[in-house]
């Protein structure tokens, strides 16, 4: 019996970030009494269960023309493999995009460009049926990832999560299409779960709670996955992303600086190192050291199942345009940035009805 809660999404971009969330979901198909690493079991009634892939898009020779469930196997994906997890067919085949800027020399070295003719993206998504496109593909791809955001909201008229850090809920001329067309919105740039962003978010919030002036801090970030060697070659955007997350919660100037190193034998586990020098009672010194090791994508896709239950439950009121409190408590690069405790009470009044979005 057809699942009148299902919620069709198409993917574009079937690397290591999808192949988390498809079988992260799989796994609690799989084990439905375990609800560990939930941010929430249910939204609105909507269980993570509930999330259908209906189409997916990617330019790598090995996956175009494959179903999704053999897709996010093929290399260069290596995410966690949760165990004694089977992903079924979909019956969804994976189709060739338009690869733009989404397969530079560096990233080439991993990925071989399918020679197939790209796909009527606005087209694939109309037939599928899908309610919201999840964008996905490598950072710094920005005329890909606006081809992706004007097929979906302008094309299809279909939601957009965005998780990547493009500014497309960021962009005014996207905001005003997505109200226009009557759909909603959510990015830029997914924070994930417990990530290097919402961990030096909560440091930095501590530093002024506590009075202790934070005199400059970095973040050094590295995994073997091919998300870190694209970042080690062109991740500007990304270090504005994570920058603009820690130093626009401070009152007074922070310096700030972000690295990225790729370190093939770390695979999908990610390692964060945080340092921050402060001035403590009568400017007596304070250092911080902290570190983190997490599985990047998995991390990753338990926002992704929460961001897209919420544009769900945006649609099923009829509201459109950017999700402001999902936004600012799920994605790096909201189009207004709040500390994360207020974002999240925003984010509980959204879904008891009690704010618009
Ligand atoms: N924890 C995380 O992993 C995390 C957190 C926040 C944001 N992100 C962002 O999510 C995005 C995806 O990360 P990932 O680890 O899955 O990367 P990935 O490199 O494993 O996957 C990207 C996929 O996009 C495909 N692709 C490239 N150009 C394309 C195009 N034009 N059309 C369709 N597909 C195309 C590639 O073939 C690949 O399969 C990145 O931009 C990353 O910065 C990841």
């Amino acid at each position: 019996m057809a699942n009148p809660k299902e919620i069709r999404v198409a993917i574009a971009g079937v690397g290591n970030c999808c192949q988390a969330l498809l079988e992260g979901i799989e796994y609690y198909r799989q084990n439905p009494q375990d609800m560990r690493g939930l941010m929430n079991v249910e939204i609105a009634g909507y269980r993570v269960t509930d999330i259908r892939p209906v189409a997916a898009f990617d330019i790598n020779a090995g996956k175009v023309g494959h179903d999704l469930s053999e897709a996010i196997y093929v290399a260069p994906n290596m995410a966690y493999r949760y165990p004694g997890v089977k992903v079924a067919p979909y019956g969804v085949t994976v189709q060739m995009g338009p690869v733009l800027d989404g397969n530079p020399p560096h990233l080439a070295e991993f990925v071989p460009s399918s020679q197939q003719k790209p796909c009527d993206i606005v087209d694939v998504l109309k037939q599928s049926g899908a309610e919201m496109l999840l964008n996905f593909i490598p950072t710094e791809s920005h005329q890909a990832a606006r081809a992706y955001a004007d097929a979906a909201i302008k094309g299809a008229s279909i939601g957009f999560i965005n998780g990547m850090p493009t500014l497309i809920a960021s962009d005014p001329e996207y905001q005003r299409a997505a109200i226009e067309h009557r759909v909603a919105l959510i990015g830029d740039d997914v924070k994930s779960q417990l990530g290097g962003t919402a961990i030096h978010r909560a440091l930095a919030t501590l530093f002024c709670t506590r009075g202790v002036r934070l005199l400059q801090t970095y973040q050094i970030n590295y995994a073997g996955n091919t998300d870190f060697a694209n970042l080690v070659a062109r991740g500007k955007s990304k270090h504005k992303t994570k920058q603009e997350a820690v130093t626009s919660l401070m009152p007074y100037p922070v310096i700030m600086s972000t690295g990225f190193t790729h370190v093939p034998l770390m695979k999908d586990r990610k390692t964060s190192i945080f340092w921050i020098d402060g001035a403590n009672f009568g400017n007596a010194p304070l250092h911080l050291e902290a570190k983190l090791e997490v599985e990047d994508s998995a991390n990753f896709a338990g926002v992704m199942v929460e961001m897209i239950r919420y544009l769900r439950l945006a649609h099923d009121r009829g509201v459109s345009g950017v999700l402001d409190s999902a936004s600012a408590f799920l994605a790096k690069h909201p189009p207004t940035q709040i500390p994360d405790m207020q974002a999240w009470e925003q984010l509980k009044e959204f879904v008891a009805g009690k704010r618009e979005r």
